[in-house]
């Protein structure tokens, strides 16, 4: 059997497509191991959001080529938005790949390996690299046929629901890589969270480059609410479901329905995914973002509103281009104003072909590097503050397995999407089940799990539980039982 070793590099949309073509592969009678070193095939799925990310695929893949070229029995492919971005200009810079494979064509690596596989064994010509990079009408429903739920139980799954961005920030690459939004029915959607709920699945993240975009031009808008909030709607429907996450979406996409979802479905937990990417409107213009810093922060007092305490992260860009002391401080100021609890900070990358590139004013590494330190201390101080008020509340955490780290200790998420690790048991997996936080890092939250008997005998019980969002009150660290 041909055994295949995937890596990703990137955003869970990428871990999602490496998801299916692991599914594919693995239907087609190839094996997925865990180790490059025991691999026949290796296949990088790439990254283009960034020069550094291509940079880094782009040195494994040499490496890997190196390999190969020493006698090894390897077959190399590069997939996804490099392999996009890019095209057959990669091969100049690796001219040992023997598959490329774009972001709309993932369902043809089975036969494209196949192929090579056969022409190795003399059944064909050995073909030069095999390129695959088209536009395919309709590869975003292919992606159901990339599931794979017998094979692994997954407490917390992602679920693609459309392809592609029709947004026009100007720093960003994904349009070319990912092209024009195709959305998949909700019909089908929700056929398959139910079938995820019904081999286990407890929690779903909508994912898609703009989700807010759902449907938009082709599902007519009901009862004033988008199509994506009727996505919403139905999702949470399904039984068996507890948590309903999304990612990426838009600031402009959060209207009014949006923001009643969170009060109307309980399901809904309270984590954004809101990218600010800067907060001076100057910027915000060139960038092409059609919101301004005072309307983002209208949007994070309106979702607050509706339920507080929610939680927030984002994505910033620091060092765009034109961008002055002045514009920074401006995104400092909402930034720490907001007090994110989670943040994906980048310095802008150039990326040749958008408008950014071309823009004057270039910004020194220096001084994105320092812009950057800046923001990360913000936030290593909000997160870690935000973190340790939660001592002494019990939480509902959905058991998603073992923690990496300690023995019979488990992990799970709290409704904000903190990481929970506890001393647990395997029957625990897939339950929500209240964990008495009692100490904290930046990244994560620990605690012990709450035996309701005991906590009644001890007086202190009572805590409201629910699979959703409640959440008992605070107290300080130290206080819970231990
Ligand atoms: N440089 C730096 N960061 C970028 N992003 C997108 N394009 C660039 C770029 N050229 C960031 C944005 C986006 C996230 C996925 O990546 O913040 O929200």
């Amino acid at each position: 059997m041909n055994r295949v070793y995937i890596k990703t590099y990137g955003c869970q949309m990428n871990v999602r497509d490496s998801e299916a073509v692991a599914a594919l592969l693995r239907n087609r009678g190839y094996a997925i191991v865990a180790d490059e070193d025991e691999a026949d095939v290796i296949l990088l799925n790439t990254c283009a959001v960034r020069d550094q990310a291509e940079q880094k695929a782009i040195g494994k893949a040499g490496h890997l080529a190196r390999r190969k070229r020493d006698g090894g029995r390897l077959m190399l492919g590069v997939m996804g938005c490099m392999a996009q971005n890019r095209g057959t200009d990669l091969l100049d810079r690796l001219p040992d790949l023997d598959l490329l494979v774009g972001t709309q064509k993932f369902h043809r690596v089975p036969d494209l390996l196949d192929n090579l596989f056969a022409s190795e064994k003399g059944l064909g010509p050995r073909p030069a690299t095999l390129v695959d990079l088209d536009v395919e009408e309709g590869s975003q429903n292919r992606i159901r046929e990339h599931s794979d739920y017998k094979n692994a139980r997954q407490i917390a799954a992602f679920v693609s629901i459309m392809q592609g961005c029709n947004m026009n920030c100007s720093f960003c690459i994904v349009p070319k890589t990912r092209g024009r939004e195709r959305c998949r029915p909700i019909e089908e959607i929700v056929d398959e969270v139910r079938e995820l709920a019904a081999s286990g699945t407890r929690e779903v993240t909508l994912l898609g480059q703009i989700v807010t975009s759902y449907g938009r031009g082709v599902i007519p808008g009901r009862n004033g609410k988008s199509p994506f909030v009727q996505l919403l709607e139905a999702v949470s429907e399904v039984d068996g479901i507890e948590r309903i996450r999304f990612t990426s979406p838009h600031p402009r996409g959060f209207k009014a329905d949006l923001v009643a979802a969170y009060r109307e479905l309980p399901k809904l937990m309270p984590y954004v995914h809101l990218p600010m990417q800067s907060g001076s409107n100057r910027i915000l213009r060139a960038m092409n973002r059609p919101y301004s810093a005072e309307r983002f922060l209208q949007i994070v007092e309106d979702l607050r509103a509706v339920v507080p305490g929610m939680y927030f992260s984002t994505d910033i860009i620091v060092g765009f281009p034109g961008e002055t002391e002045a514009d920074f401080e401006q995104t400092r100021a909402l930034f720490e104003a907001i007090g994110f609890d989670m943040a994906f900070i980048f310095k802008y990358s150039v990326r040749s072909g958008t408008r950014a590139a071309e823009m004057a004013d270039q910004v020194p590494q220096e001084v994105k590097e320092a812009r950057n330190q800046t923001l990360l201390e913000i936030l290593q101080r909000h997160s870690l503050s935000r973190n340790r008020g939660r001592c002494g509340a019990v939480e509902p955490v959905l058991v998603e397995g073992l923690a990496r780290k300690g023995e019979g200790m488990y992990m799970g998420r709290n409704p904000g999407n903190r990481k929970v690790v506890f001393p647990g048991t395997a029957r625990l997996v897939g339950e929500i089940v209240p964990v008495r936080i009692t100490d904290a890092t930046v990244s994560t939250l620990l605690g012990e799990l709450v035996l309701s008997g005991v906590e009644d005998s001890a007086g202190t019980g009572g805590e409201a539980i629910s699979t959703g969002r409640a959440t008992s009150a605070v107290l300080p660290c130290g206080t819970g039982s231990r």
